[in-house]
């Protein structure tokens, strides 16, 4: 079986100062993948780096997908192969719609891969029942298909609105940084909700958290501890409960005394 991501002595820049050093990863299609961390420690880093955002220089390493580099692929063609990124802080583009740009990007992605009777367009009613499908998974009120996206869009809503394009986008491999943060009780359940719903044997999912509490909703396989640019422990769901009670410090020290 060849991997859904492999992640191979990653070294990232960022205006020339060495952010990444060295990351190891590796995640099959069924796998869900959680990064946890000290803030500033990179993991925005990498999964900017996973979506392939111009401004962070991979200067050493490797990142194949289902067995291909991807080192040389724009952030569009990674995103039409299926390459997800939920954003920590999602952007606001006045004057393209949710629908719009949902049905945009998911015409794009039909196109690159083919798929769905040889990657014809959607037709608008076909996208239209999408869209009230996708949008009822994550209780959205209807309204927002026709808003600008995230134009004031509260953080929750936000979070949502990533989810929801996850959800019609439909892709292979998504990376989800911290959409759990800023979500209120409630929205965090019909969010982790949503996601388990798109979880399947042909989605590997990297989920980068700072709460536990994400993780009693999406269980993860894995659980992994980014420290100054560097995986500093690897273990299952239980090292989540470890950290919640203990802290980073212990990993820091550990770290530091390699
Ligand atoms: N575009 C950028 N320009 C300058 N510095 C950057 C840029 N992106 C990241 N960095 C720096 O890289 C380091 C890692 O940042 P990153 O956003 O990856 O951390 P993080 O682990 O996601 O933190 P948080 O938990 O706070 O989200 C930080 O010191 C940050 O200031
Ligand atoms: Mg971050």
């Amino acid at each position: 079986m060849i991997a859904e991501l492999v992640i191979k002595d990653l070294h990232v820049s960022v205006e020339g100062k060495e952010i990444l050093k060295g990351i190891n990863l590796t995640i099959n299609k069924g796998e869900t993948h959680a990064i946890m961390g000290p803030n500033g420690s990179g993991k925005s880093t990498l999964a900017n780096a996973l979506a392939g955002h111009p401004k962070y220089e991979i200067t050493q390493g490797d990142i194949l997908y289902k067995g291909e580099s991807i080192l040389n692929w724009g952030a569009d063609e990674r995103a039409q192969k299926g390459i997800f990124l939920a954003f920590q802080y999602p952007m606001a583009i006045p004057g393209v719609t949710v629908a719009n740009f949902l049905r945009t990007a998911l015409n794009a992605r039909r196109k690159a891969t083919g798929s769905n009777g040889s990657g014809k367009p959607i037709s608008i009613p076909e996208f239209r029942k999408l869209m009230r499908e996708k949008m009822a998974l994550l209780k959205l009120d209807d309204v927002f298909a026709t808003r600008y996206l995230n134009d004031g869009f509260s953080g929750g809503e936000k979070k949502r609105v990533e989810i929801l394009q996850m959800a019609v986008l439909n892709p292979e491999m998504a990376v989800l940084d911290e959409t759990d943060s800023g979500l209120d009780i409630d929205a965090l359940r019909v969010v982790a909700e949503g996601v388990n719903a798109l979880i399947g044997p042909n989605l590997g999912v990297l989920l980068i958290t700072h709460y536990q509490r994400l993780l009693n909703y999406i269980k993860p396989n894995f659980v992994h501890v980014l420290v100054s640019g560097k995986m500093a422990m690897s273990g299952g769901p239980e090292l989540a409960l470890q950290l919640e009670e203990k802290g980073y410090d212990w990993i820091i020290e550990a770290e530091a005394a390699k």
